[in-house]
């Protein structure tokens, strides 16, 4: 998820993955990956996603990435 600098901190994106979450009920879970250090972190698990594993070299280019899991069936 990306938001353009100028529209941060205006809650868009805790109303779109509020929406999606809801949109996609119908899915066992939401994966997801995302930097260790990136405040996002702390924004996904504010909707019950878990750091399930973490790959050093993610996309080949040496930076960490750790995937991110949401079971909905256990968030409903
Ligand atoms: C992460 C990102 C998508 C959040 O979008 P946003 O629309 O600004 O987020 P919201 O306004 O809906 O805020 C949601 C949460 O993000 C966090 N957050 C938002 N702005 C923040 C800031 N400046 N510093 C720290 N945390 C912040 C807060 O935890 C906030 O929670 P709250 O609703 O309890 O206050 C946005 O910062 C972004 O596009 N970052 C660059 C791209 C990126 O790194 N994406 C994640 C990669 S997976």
């Amino acid at each position: 998820m990306a938001v353009n600098p100028d529209f941060q901190g205006k809650g868009l994106s805790r109303e779109i993955m509020k929406q999606f979450i809801a949109k996609v009920s119908g899915a066992s879970k939401i994966w997801l990956v995302t930097h260790p250090e990136n405040k996002a972190v702390k924004f996904y698990e504010s909707f019950g996603f878990k750091i399930t594993e973490r790959k050093e070299n993610y996309f080949g280019d040496g930076t960490p990435r750790v995937k991110m899991v949401l079971n909905i069936t256990q968030n409903a």
